[in-house]
């Protein structure tokens, strides 16, 4: 597969919980880098969405078996890429329970990244995970304290081996510009040892993948709409017009990366248990 004229630094992710999207994005790109699936995309996936309306409910043993051949046919589509899969987490699964789905998460394909939470649990897990030289995608980041939190819970952790998912749409949507945050934690994650990639999550419009790509984000997941959207504008990277929607800015914290401690509370953020929430309401809902 071939890029696009243009060149830049950014890794080019699909966001979807569909493998014929997969091969669609291939054929628009000409390439892909990987892909990103949540608990949400699994349950909109066309196959599952057909299931369910056949009145099919799953079993716990079922549901993680459909996910599993989803995402092995995602994975045989983009061997050198890299698929995400999010492991259910509320806020009672423990500890043991997130590492041992990493484990045998990571057994379903080769180029797995797995999605855990930003929480005290999930911390903990991807600080045991990345020892074991498991890949994860530390996801549901709404504030730098949380990228300060993930970059020193897997310290010691291999190039590419760490991905942060900031979600932009979902801070737009408090009315917090969601840009800005990812601008912050580039700016801050610029005075460690570049163990961890920053993965800009939630993009909702071709303006935030134009300015992610502007800020020379490491990787951008993007659904197919918006990069379809990019191709209509011949693969642009221009930097987009000024977005007119009033967002507050996002304040940098000028705190100190590497003396903030992992293990305390204070990187707690109300978006992420709103965003745990969904995700389980939405696993849940296809169990019988
Ligand atoms: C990807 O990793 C994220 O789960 C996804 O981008 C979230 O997007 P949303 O906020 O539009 O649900």
């Amino acid at each position: 597969m071939s890029k696009p004229m243009k060149s830049f630094k950014t890794k080019i992710f699909l966001d979807s919980g569909d493998p014929l999207e997969t091969s669609k994005t291939k054929n628009l790109l000409g390439f892909l880098d990987g892909q990103t699936t949540n608990p949400t995309l699994f349950a909109k996936s066309p196959e599952v969405v057909k299931m369910v309306n056949q009145g099919k409910k799953f079993t716990a043993g079922e549901i993680y078996d459909f996910y599993k051949k989803i995402v092995k046919d995602i994975s045989g589509q983009i061997p050198n890429g890299s698929v995400s899969i999010e492991v259910y987490a509320d806020n009672k699964t423990t500890v043991e329970e997130i590492i041992r789905d990493c484990r045998n998460f990571s057994k379903w394909i080769p180029n797995a990244h797995i999605k855990l939470p930003i929480t005290k649990e999930g911390l903990k897990a991807a600080n045991l995970a990345v020892k074991e030289g498991i890949r994860v995608n530390m996801t549901l980041c709404f504030s730098q304290e949380q990228a300060a939190a993930v970059y020193n819970a897997t310290k010691g952790a291999k190039k590419g081996q760490v991905y942060i998912s900031p979600f932009i749409g979902r801070l737009d949507d408090i009315g917090e510009n969601g840009l800005d945050l990812i601008l912050n934690i580039l700016k801050m994650y610029k005075q460690g040892d570049g163990h961890v990639e920053v993965l800009a999550a939630s993009i909702r419009s071709l303006d935030h993948f134009l300015s992610c790509l502007e800020m020379e984000c490491d990787i951008i997941t993007a659904p197919y709409s918006v990069l379809e959207a990019w191709v209509k504008e011949g693969f642009s990277v221009n930097k987009p017009k000024e977005a007119l929607a009033k967002l507050k800015k996002i304040i940098y914290n000028s705190a100190p990366l590497l003396k903030e401690k992992w293990n305390s509370t204070y990187f707690r953020h109300p978006l992420t248990d709103k965003g745990i929430e969904r995700f389980c309401s939405d696993w849940k809902g296809l169990l019988s």
